[in-house]
């Protein structure tokens, strides 16, 4: 070899050391894993271009091989982008990327996806010292509004700057998906599946499968069987903040997400009248039988604004009446943490596919509703 060979080989090596160096710090939207860790790129070559005389420039093509997790994933583009991002800011030569992408081997996704729920079962939500809050929004009654509040909610934790997840576990009357506009069904990556992520945050719900896939996720008819599989099958990465939407009820979920996820705290829902009130104490009285805390209440629908007065349609004193008995039975503070009006546009809003609290450009909303939420994200929090 020359020794200007020589020279110019260790310049194309110095390069491709340094662009590997960068795609470590590229990660996969979905995974939320650098792309190099789970053998991604496969190799990257720094070709120099001959100049005008034949020579030598410091112009590079550089070849980088892509392996995706499955053929035409949807975020292709996005890692794509940055791969070529990382190329062009080279900053010591003049470098054009050329990006082949092609999909992992069966045996090289397998190994990966067993990788990976390998980190998911050594680091489930409920081991000691995970830091990941997690909110059940309860009721008593049903079409009390845990569904918008849990879809409000979330947005807005994820707004605030949470990394933010999701479980639609109304597994019969699932309503997260049409809340968050969401059409497409979750990724599956040999038998572990991505979120869906919408409006800024990671969404799981029954209503993203159809026919044969919801089979298959459906294997038992038990409600703790389903609740497990989206907690250990679902890619959830390492979330700030998972609400659970639960179906209405007393019951059965309550239970099995206090045996599941022991550190999930419960927030109850009511509506200001009585009657509702009564259920919804029921509701927060499984912390009775099942050691879970009570969070909290919030009151939905507690007044509509009509021409500058504040109509009481439902009554009033639900929540704080919810409030001081669960406070009485369970022997610690269950504060009224929320009073949320009632307002059209929290209906017509997420009926077009986006939760409330959001502008249309995605941005939490400068609203007093967007206000209430925020201030509920802060004191659960806190
Ligand atoms: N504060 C509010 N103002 C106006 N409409 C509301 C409000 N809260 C909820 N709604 C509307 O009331 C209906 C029921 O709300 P939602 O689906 O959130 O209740 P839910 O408790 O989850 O019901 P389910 O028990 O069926 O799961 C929806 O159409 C929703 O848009
Ligand atoms: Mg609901």
């Amino acid at each position: 070899m020359t020794e200007v060979h020589a020279g110019e080989e260790a310049a194309s090596q110095s390069i491709e050391q340094h662009l590997y160096q960068r795609l470590s710090k590229v990660i996969d939207p979905e995974l939320g894993r650098s792309i190099t860790d789970m053998g991604m790129i496969v190799s990257i070559e720094a070709v120099p271009r001959a100049g005008a005389s034949g020579d030598a420039t410091d112009a590079y093509d550089v070849v980088v091989q892509v392996e995706l997790t499955v053929e035409g994933c949807p975020l292709s583009e996005t890692i794509t982008n940055q791969i070529k991002g990382a190329v062009f800011s080279y900053p010591d030569a003049k470098l054009t990327p050329h990006i082949e992408v092609s999909s992992m081997s069966k045996e090289k996704l397998s190994n990966l996806v067993e990788g990976l729920k390998e980190a998911r079962r050594a680091n489930p939500f409920t081991k000691k010292g995970v830091k990941t809050r997690i909110f059940a929004i309860a009721s008593g009654k049903g079409g009390v509004g845990k569904s918008s509040v849990t879809a409000n909610l979330a947005v807005t934790f994820a707004s605030m700057g949470y990394d933010t997840a999701a479980i639609d576990a109304d597994i019969y009357g699932f309503s997260l998906p049409s809340i968050f506009g969401v059409h497409t069904q979750p990724t599956n990556l040999n038998g572990m599946l991505m979120p869906v992520t919408a409006w800024g945050v990671k969404l799981m719900s029954i209503g993203m499968f159809t026919g044969a896939d919801r089979a298959i996720l459906w294997r038992g008819p038990r409600l703790q069987r389903s609740l497990e599989q989206f907690l250990s099958d679902v890619w959830w990465g390492d979330p700030d903040v998972l609400l659970l939407d639960l179906a209405p009820g007393t019951g059965d979920m309550a239970i099995s997400i206090a045996q599941t996820l022991p550190n999930a705290e419960l927030v109850v829902v009511t509506t200001p009248q009585p009657s509702a009130s009564d259920v919804a104490v029921r509701s927060g009285l499984v912390a009775l039988q099942v050691p879970m805390t009570v969070r909290g209440v919030v009151e939905n629908m507690s007044w509509f604004d009509h021409q500058g007065e504040r109509l009481r349609i439902f009554g009033e004193g639900g929540g704080e009446r919810v409030s001081q008995r669960l406070t009485n039975a369970l022997h610690y503070d269950v504060p009224l943490l929320s009073q949320l009006p009632l307002q059209t546009d929290m209906r017509t809003t997420a009926e077009s596919g986006r939760p409330a609290v959001l502008n249309e450009d995605g941005a939490l909303d400068s609203s007093e509703l967007a206000q209430s939420f925020k201030k509920l994200a802060t004191t659960l929090m806190s």
